[in-house]
């Protein structure tokens, strides 16, 4: 693609339109190492590198757009994981931020669990090599044959969501001559998303069985009376990109308060609590996310002070992380194809992916910052909206951030911390065609989820 000249767009703070920006970055060259995966890098000529490999050269072998994978990062923060919470306490990496078999050895060799949420993450995760009791199984309505693949298999725990559920999974294992491991998810009314939570009488949602009212300890009643099942415990899970442990902490105080009615009325101290995942990242320069061993800390405390007030042992504590352990490892390389300076507005940038490799944005408002990584600039900033190519005009992969000012068709713009939710909520709106997933460890680059194909599509279009 030829570089070529286009009237520079809106650029000095003083006429900036409003947004969800602050002002632009002292250097825009930088790679802020809070966005960026740990081996990402700039060489001597100032292209970006990723486990000493060039996007340029990258973008070459395998294309864009494509995500890139830092497995050193990967396999090290399973390792913060791992050792934060120690052995006193398990780490159930959440496959829905994304998985493939890679993912599942990795996780595997690094000593993790892992959580599972359908049939085909289960069959992922049993296709390379996860021993079924290290598996936890969720979802708010499985259906009967995933239910009973999953107690066939032997999975380590199946988390009940529903009153039916709690017969249909005992009725399962039953018909199997099993007991199958269960934990109750409960909604605990605290709902928790980046530094903010709110604790309610009520949790207007769809998971798990409400405190409020006393409907979790009717299922903990029913649950204990069905010989198919072993309840081992309490599941509660309560937002998502999460900073502020405040609802962690009334969440573990409401849990604990059930585990102790239940052993008031049945006699039972159930041995574990599961506190979920939600535990947030830095998309941005702007956020401050908590290290594993402060989460561990912080939770063990919280947990071990309840129960000491209730009377109770400490259960074992388990906790689900999907994003905090891939969303910073990863970033998506794509070509700049047009760019389009808006009077008095912004600059829109399209790229050759879009909403259907991140569809957070146009999801969830989320905030993405992305850089030109191709090489450096000193030109001024220009207010941006990175968008794609999709026939939708919300269609925008990062609402604003500022690039330099000689932007130009055929650069390459990567946007960090998109290991999450990315490239598992991928879909294939406008027949676009999912990018690879490429891993990248010491120097070597080798895909782990190839690119779709047109052939790919065509095989499922049957008619
Ligand atoms: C039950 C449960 N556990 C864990 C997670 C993972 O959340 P995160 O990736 O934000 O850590 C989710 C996300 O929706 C969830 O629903």
């Amino acid at each position: 693609m030829s570089r070529s000249a286009h009237p520079a767009g809106p650029r000095h703070a003083d006429v900036l339109p409003e947004g969800h920006y602050t002002a632009p970055p002292a250097d825009l060259n930088t790679l802020d190492p809070k966005v960026w995966a740990r081996t990402v890098a700039r060489d001597e000529q100032g292209v970006a590198t990723i486990g000493g490999l060039r996007v340029t050269d990258l973008a070459e072998e395998f294309g864009t757009p494509a995500y890139f994978l830092d497995e050193t990062d990967f396999r090290a923060r399973c390792r913060a994981w791992a050792e934060a919470f120690g052995t006193e306490a398990d780490v159930f990496y959440a496959g829905k931020a994304f998985l493939s078999r890679a993912i599942v050895r990795w996780l595997h060799e690094e000593g993790l669990n892992l959580d599972v949420c359908s049939g085909g993450e289960l069959a992922t995760a049993l296709s390379a090599g996860m021993p079924a009791e290290r598996i936890a199984f969720h979802g708010n309505n499985k259906s009967e044959d995933e239910i009973r693949r999953a107690v066939e298999v032997g999975v380590g725990r199946i988390v009940l969501d529903s009153f039916q559920e709690i017969v249909r999974v005992a009725h399962i294992a039953q018909s199997l001559g099993k007991r199958q491991r269960v934990q109750i998810r409960v909604t605990v009314g605290v709902e928790a998303h980046t530094h903010e939570f709110i604790a309610t009488a009520h949790e207007d949602q769809k998971f798990g069985i409400a405190l409020a009212g006393g409907q979790a300890a009717e299922a903990v009643r029913r649950a204990l009376k069905l010989d198919g099942l072993e309840l081992i415990g309490i599941h509660s899970h309560i937002g998502s990109q999460i900073f502020d442990m405040a609802g962690f902490e009334v969440s573990a105080r409401r849990v604990v308060q059930l585990l102790a009615e239940v052993r008031d009325e049945h006699g039972v101290e159930l041995p574990e609590i599961d506190l979920g995942g939600g535990l947030g990242i830095a998309y941005t320069s702007e956020d401050d996310p908590r290290e594993p061993h402060e989460i561990a800390k912080a939770l063990g405390e919280i947990v071990t002070r309840e129960c000491e007030a209730a009377g109770l042992r400490t259960p074992r504590i388990s906790v689900e992380p999907g994003r905090a352990i891939v969303g910073p490892t990863a970033f998506t390389l794509y070509r700049v194809g047009t760019i389009k300076p808006l009077d008095g507005l912004r600059t829109y940038v399209s790229v050759d992916g879009g909403m259907s490799d991140n569809i957070r944005t146009a999801l969830y408002d989320a905030e993405y910052s992305v850089s030109l990584v191709s090489r450096v600039s000193d030109a001024e900033p220009m207010l941006s909206r990175v968008v794609g190519k999709h026939c939708e005009s919300g269609d925008i992969v990062v609402r604003d951030a500022f690039l330099p000012a000689d932007l130009a068709p055929g650069d390459l713009i990567a946007v960090p911390a998109t290991g999450a939710y990315c490239r598992s909520m991928a879909s294939n709106y406008n027949h676009a065609l999912r990018p690879p997933v490429v891993a990248v460890r010491d120097g070597e680059a080798r895909v782990i989820v190839r690119r779709e194909t047109e052939e790919d599509l065509l095989r499922l279009d049957v008619g």
